[in-house]
């Protein structure tokens, strides 16, 4: 479903540029999750805005369903993708209604039946319809993030991207959205990628996990071998020791010496 081949991104030009993606490459199958874990900085959400169409100079190989990126600037392409973000704050409009949210994509991609098909969406994040009307402000980070969750499926996409998306919550609340994102890519078969700086929120969703640093993928794992640990590269086992919750001086050094 998602097919990226050594694909590069650069901010800039010249001696200041940024190679912010050297030589990505990685496939995810339809309806598997796939996730992406390295520290602040390391490329994680360029490799998605890229996907998504958001980056101009690139190079490389990105093809969703077999179609390359350049192929799919059309309006079909675009709802076969959607992406949702980090910060619930930043991502919905603050004097937009839920209901104004909702029925935007609904109205530009020409779909019928909106009401419903808002009432629907919001039943599906677990927001009845009494939330219909309500401002950003009025409701708490985890509601937002269900509203952003429910926009990005309410043009029933085949894959979704996932930056960070419980990294602004609070702990208990970070479950309550993992869990949600789990039940529909069931429900809806979709295919997931997700980014994380959390291995352990990566873990609980995806089935397969890369690991990058510095712009690069350096090892790819699966669920299980994360899980107990059983990683090659120094670097990630330094990530997974953190994510014990112990040693993250020792994650800062390594990014040092390295
Ligand atoms: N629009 C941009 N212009 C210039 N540099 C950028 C831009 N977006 C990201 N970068 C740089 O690219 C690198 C990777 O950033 P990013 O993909 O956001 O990392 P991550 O999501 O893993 O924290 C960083 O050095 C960041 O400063
Ligand atoms: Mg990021």
């Amino acid at each position: 479903m998602i097919e990226v081949r050594d694909l590069n991104i650069l901010f800039g030009h010249g001696k200041s540029a940024i190679h912010a993606v050297r030589d990505a490459t990685f496939t995810v199958a339809e309806g598997d999750s796939y996730g992406i874990v390295g520290e602040s900085g390391s490329g994680k959400s360029t490799i998605l805005r890229g996907l998504a169409g958001l980056v101009d100079d690139w190079s490389g190989e990105m093809l969703i369903q077999g179609q390359s990126l350049s192929q799919r600037r059309d309006k079909a392409g675009r709802k076969l993708l959607q992406m949702v973000f980090q910060d619930p704050y930043g991502s919905l409009h603050p004097r937009r209604t839920v209901n104004d949210t909702l029925k935007e994509p609904l109205v530009i991609h020409g779909f019928d039946k909106v009401e419903d098909r808002v009432v629907d969406a919001l039943n599906e994040v677990g927001l009845g319809p009494q939330f219909r009307f309500r401002f950003p402000h009025q409701l708490s980070g985890g509601q937002r993030q269900r509203i952003a969750i429910a926009r990005a499926l309410i043009l029933e996409p085949r894959v979704v991207l996932l930056d960070e998306p419980t990294s602004a919550l609070d702990v208990s609340v970070q479950a309550e959205i993992l869990n949600l994102l789990v039940r529909l890519r069931a429900s809806h078969g979709l295919t997931y990628l997700m980014v994380s700086h959390d291995l352990a929120v990566v873990g609980h969703l995806c089935q397969r996990i890369a690991v990058m640093n510095r712009g690069a993928i350096i090892e790819e794992m699966t669920d299980e071998q994360m899980r107990s640990g059983e990683v090659q590269h120094a670097y990630t086992k330094q990530l997974w020791v953190a994510s014990q919750g112990y040693d993250l001086d020792a994650l800062s050094k390594f990014m040092e010496f390295e």
